[in-house]
């Protein structure tokens, strides 16, 4: 190591203490992110152009300091989310045009809750290494399903939040999902329903039911107003608890859901879709599919992981462990396709054995 910080510059590699720090502050950046969106200053420059933050105050009605608020478009600004001149006046980037909400690619409610609610639950992280225990309940007083449908709001933001992170899995799903001669597909814990609608599109004969927890149904339902009508007469929300029951079909789509559960949650779960499918249909799980212990690759997904120690009693899983539950549950693994994004998302396709 070298002793000097002229040994280090002569090296030409930063030094090992300022790699870990730029790690280590990434919190604040995401914090910094996440809050000037909610005071919605990206949509505010994209649609009136640049501006100081007098302006953004006065005339926009953004309620911050002046003063603040410029050091923290200025801190965005050195990383490239918004431009910034000698007069202290901010413009849009293209980073800052996904954090709008006119985006085609948004991931502005991602971006808001991840700062709020979704921190707080992580700052229980030291006592979730301690106990073994899920965090929401400490940190918001409730898990965290009950606290979306406490807070219809939350609900509505997470919903969209899992929404503009879908847009890579829907993809994936799209091309690897095969649903040819499929009459009707269960998307189990299907949000607002965006999957099932993209696979409605794409198969012109399919039925889809999303279900999905009662109290999120009117959102869904209100959500579709505008869709073509051949879409809305194909699409059913149901309103349930998936570790009841499921509706019968000879499909079942779970993307984002095995990773949110403990064993015994999933193996019920699938379990359900076992007993409910008809005939000798397909399960397909779209999750991390974690590299086996000893392979150091998959740092998103590893991180996400954490995510869910944090919120859930769930876990990502390596193949193995997505064998032990698919076998357990009565499936056969027959293709895992991984979709190369850098959560490590791919399709677990099963079968029934
Ligand atoms: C991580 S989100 C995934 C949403 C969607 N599948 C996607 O990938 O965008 C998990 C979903 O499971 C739903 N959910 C949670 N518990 C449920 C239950 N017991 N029965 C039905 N749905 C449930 C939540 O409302 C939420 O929409």
């Amino acid at each position: 190591m070298a002793k000097t910080l002229q040994e280090d510059n002569e090296r030409g590699a930063p030094p090992s203490q300022a790699i870990v720090m730029q790690m280590v502050v990434g919190a604040w950046m995401s914090q910094t992110i996440s809050s000037v969106t909610r005071l919605d200053i990206p949509d505010l420059l994209k649609k009136h152009g640049p501006q100081n933050t007098l302006k953004l105050i006065q005339e926009y009605g953004v309620d911050a300091k002046p003063d603040h608020l410029e050091r923290a478009l200025r801190a965005c600004a050195s990383i490239g989310i918004f431009t910034e001149d000698a007069e202290g006046i901010f413009g849009p980037t293209v980073l800052s045009d996904v954090l709008t909400s006119t985006s085609p690619v948004s991931v502005k409610k991602f971006t808001e809750v991840f700062g709020n609610s979704w921190w707080k639950v992580w700052s229980g992280l030291p006592d979730a290494l301690k106990t073994g225990c899920a965090q929401a309940s400490a940190q918001l007083g409730m898990d965290y399903w009950d606290y979306c449908k406490a807070n219809p709001k939350e609900m509505e933001d997470f919903g969209e939040a899992m929404k503009s992170n879908s847009r890579n899995s829907i993809r994936g799903a799209l091309e690897y999902c095969d649903l040819s001669g499929v009459r009707k597909a269960v998307d189990v814990g299907g949000g607002f329903g965006h999957l099932t609608i993209e696979l409605l599109r794409k198969y012109r004969n399919l039925y889809g039911i999303v279900l999905e927890m009662p109290d999120l149904i009117p959102i869904a339902r209100r959500r579709l107003a505008g869709e073509d009508k051949d879409i809305v007469s194909r699409i059913e929300f149901a309103g349930g608890n998936m570790f009841d029951e499921v509706p019968g079909a000879e499909v079942y789509i779970l993307k984002h859901i095995i990773h949110d559960w403990d064993d015994t949650h999933c193996i019920g779960l699938l379990g359900n879709c076992h007993s409910s499918m008809v005939g000798d249909g397909r399960v397909f799980c779209i999750d991390a599919v974690l590299p086996p212990m000893g392979d150091t690759g998959g740092a998103l997904a590893k991180f996400l992981d954490i995510n869910m120690m944090v919120f859930h009693p769930g876990k990502e899983r390596t193949r193995k462990q997505w064998e032990t539950l698919y076998n357990t549950a009565g499936f056969k693994i027959v293709s895992v396709t991984s979709l190369n994004d850098n959560f490590g998302t791919s399709i677990v396709e099963g079968r029934k054995m």
